[in-house]
């Protein structure tokens, strides 16, 4: 395929729940060649799809992911507060099914994905990684070598690469599971830092869309040093131009199925 990879940020999450079976169902339904999603840990040591440190935005419950159990988490209700928050553009038939927009575990994200019928790429980020030592990191290399993908063949359906904004967690990613890919996430640059190779053997680099805009170069410069480069998170027609222009590695997006046509696919 030519072209930049379309992965859907939190699965297809403008349009409905992100983090939720429902959204992930839907980016695959649209054609997206992968999925983001984010892990935590729960208090009994489950990984679970969820981005916010707290449970408050994304669901009905309150307080932190890491200070409840994963049966008490299964008790909430992830899909309400995005119905109220609809706007004009959004899907507004939610599935009744609750199981779609209960709490996602990133074991049932994986069983998803191995249903889907056909190849689907998945980017796991983990977030703030040294709260709890390498509980996080070593956590998610057993449940992918449970699942068979710490190393799969090429021809494997589910290939699965580990991001942080931490090259802590990346260094511990690249120690625990050394032949899984790794991407080093970028908000910003620190000021004199030469673009080069990346830290502890990662081999994507993922600027945010704010820093593309703000260094033209970056991107060429990246590419040149042999990285390759995922741009997140691009929603906007102009962002789309420009990295498309730029010829990235990867688009994340909120919007896959607009990204998609956008490319002509
Ligand atoms: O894909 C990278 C992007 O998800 C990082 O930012 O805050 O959406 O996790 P955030
Ligand atoms: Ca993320």
């Amino acid at each position: 395929m030519n072209g930049p990879l379309v992965f859907a940020h939190r699965g297809s999450s403008a349009l409905l729940p992100e983090h939720t079976l429902a959204a992930y169902l839907r980016a695959i339904e649209e054609g997206a060649d992968g999925v983001e999603c984010d892990v935590r840990l729960t208090r009994d040591g489950h990984l679970v799809c969820v981005h916010d440190r707290r449970l408050d935005r994304t669901s009905n419950g309150t307080g932190r992911v890491s200070a409840r159990t994963l049966a008490e988490l299964d008790e909430l209700d992830f899909g309400s507060w995005h119905t109220a928050a609809l706007s004009d553009d959004r899907v507004t038939d939610i599935p009744a099914d609750p199981s779609r927009t209960r709490l996602l575990t990133l074991d049932r994200l994986l069983d998803a994905l191995h249903d889907a019928g056909r190849p689907v790429r998945l980017l796991i980020e983990t977030k703030h990684p040294s709260r709890r030592g390498a509980t996080v990191e070593r956590t998610l290399v057993a449940t992918l070598r449970a699942w068979g993908l710490l190393d799969p063949a090429p021809d494997h359906p589910v290939q699965v690469t580990v991001m942080s904004f931490s090259p802590l967690a990346v260094r511990r990613m690249r120690e625990l599971a050394p032949g899984l890919p790794t991407a080093l996430l970028l908000e910003m640059l620190p000021p004199g830092l030469r673009v080069g190779r990346l830290p502890f053997g990662a081999r994507i680099a993922g600027p945010g869309i704010g820093l593309v805009r703000a260094r033209p170069q970056l991107v060429p410069k990246l590419r040149a040093a042999g990285n390759r480069v995922f741009v997140w998170t691009v929603n906007e027609p102009d962002d789309l131009d420009l990295v498309i222009g730029h010829g990235v590695d990867g688009i994340i997006t909120d919007r896959p199925a607009l990204v998609l046509q956008r490319l002509g696919r």
